[in-house]
């Protein structure tokens, strides 16, 4: 997870500049949910996360109340800014392990939301969750209280990929967990992670075939990425662990998109594939079209009417603010014309729709050079180019993040 940026300090009010109200008026509302506690920290992870160990299990308790109340505060900052009212078009639980929590804390959570926001027809719930910590009746309540879909951690299928990982959950567990999920009514998807130390390009292959096998409408698979302060960066600085085979990254992303597309799925944004539109994730989609969210929960980030902001991390920290009506904003950057540009820039070009070309000529952006370059590189589509759209070829999704700075410049 990338560091906090620097911002300026958050007003105790957490009240939102009025200009920011306008910039709101075409955007859909959306809420991030995040649930700061898992029962082991896996060696990679550096999201911000706490076992009971680290902190005791005390905040885990008042969690979902210290969280209502953060509900209601945005509530108040929300009319007090003078933004428009708007329902919920995407709710998403996230972190951490929100199933770690008994179900009934996710489901006030949910219905605190929805008599404060109002959730639009038909909208995508969704929780993360490890497959050790769902069984039917935990799924059972979710898909009562209105859930509609469920993004279990899967990682790997490959036992030693799992233990480098540090993973604790077992294996068997997944295939049960988005058994029962489709039992209960519940859409599926799980996530990957590819190039992990040790694994070889046999292993992925056997780790995708299993998630194929599981029949989910969505996959995401992201590449390792080998966070400064994790165990895992020590191991491997020590040589404990030998070094990710950065080679290898390129083929077990191609084999992902070949086996993958093979049997139905379509890639629509680089790390995700879904069987259709339908069941792509609407909740990343926002994300992706920077439209707005309000982030709950302690470290979430928020980004509303072209400010974020992002929480205090430490969950006790988190309810002292919350207990003392204080916002729980840390810090908060308002984000000018010329970096919202950019940020379009970066995750728009990441997605199957690609980019408008028009757009970007008119932010002084993809100069002819640039886009011919590109398109001689074979990283963008030339067809998508003759009619108006910036899209990535398979070699240009390896490469997203030179391709944007080759937009940009
Ligand atoms: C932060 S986790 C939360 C969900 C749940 N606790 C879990 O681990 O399954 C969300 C996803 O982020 C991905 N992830 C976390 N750390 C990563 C890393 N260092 N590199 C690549 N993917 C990572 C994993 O695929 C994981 O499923
Ligand atoms: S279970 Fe998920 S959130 Fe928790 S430490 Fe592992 S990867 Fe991070």
């Amino acid at each position: 997870m990338p560091q906090f940026p620097k911002g300026e300090p958050a007003p105790a009010d957490g009240l939102i500049p009025l200009q920011a109200a306008v910039s709101s008026v075409d955007k859909t509302f959306h809420a991030y949910i995040h649930v700061p506690y898992c029962k082991a920290r896996c060696g990679y992870c550096d999201f911000n996360t706490y076992t009971s160990e680290e902190i005791g299990s005390s905040s885990q308790g008042t969690f979902a109340q210290t969280l209502i109340k953060e509900i209601e505060f945005s509530a108040g900052v929300l009319d007090s800014s003078s933004f428009p009212s708007r329902k919920l078009s995407t709710v998403f639980f996230g972190g951490g392990t929100p199933t770690l929590l008994p179900a009934g804390d996710l489901v006030v959570i949910l219905q605190k939301l929805e008599s404060v926001f109002g959730l639009e027809p038909g909208l995508d719930i969704t929780t993360e969750a490890n497959p050790d910590s769902v069984d039917e009746s935990y799924l059972q309540e979710l898909k009562d209280a209105g859930f509609t879909r469920v993004s279990i951690g899967m990682q790997s299928a490959v036992p030693k990929v799992l233990a480098v990982l540090e993973r604790t959950h077992n294996p068997d567990n997944v295939a049960r967990a988005i058994a029962a999920a489709k039992k209960v009514g519940l859409a599926t998807s799980v996530d990957l992670i590819y190039g992990s130390p040790t694994e070889s390009l046999e292993d992925w292959k056997r780790s995708l075939q299993a998630a194929i096998d599981l029949d989910t409408e969505h996959i995401s698979a992201y590449s390792l990425i080998v966070e400064e302060g994790t165990k895992l960066a020590r191991q491997i600085k020590s040589g404990l662990v030998a070094q990710p085979d950065e080679d290898l990254h390129a083929d077990m992303y191609e084999l992902a998109d070949q086996m993958l597309s093979s049997v139905g799925f379509t890639n629509y944004e680089v790390s995700n594939w879904s069987k259709t539109v339908q069941t792509r994730s609407a909740h990343n989609m926002a994300y992706w079209k920077s439209m707005d969210w309000w982030g709950y929960g302690p470290g979430a980030h928020s980004h509303v009417g072209g400010v974020r902001w992002w929480n205090v991390k430490n969950p006790a920290a988190y309810q002292e603010r919350i207990s003392a009506s204080i916002s729980p904003a840390l810090e908060r950057e308002l984000i000018d014309e010329e970096n919202r540009n950019i940020e379009r820039v970066m995750l728009e070009t990441r997605i199957a729709e690609g980019i408008n070309l028009a757009w970007l000529k008119e932010q002084g952006f993809a100069s002819s050079q640039a886009v011919a370059e590109l398109i001689a590189e074979e990283l963008i589509e030339a067809k998508a180019v003759f009619s108006g759209w910036i899209k990535l070829t398979l070699k240009g999704r390896l490469l997203a993040d030179l391709v944007v700075r080759k937009l940009i410049n």
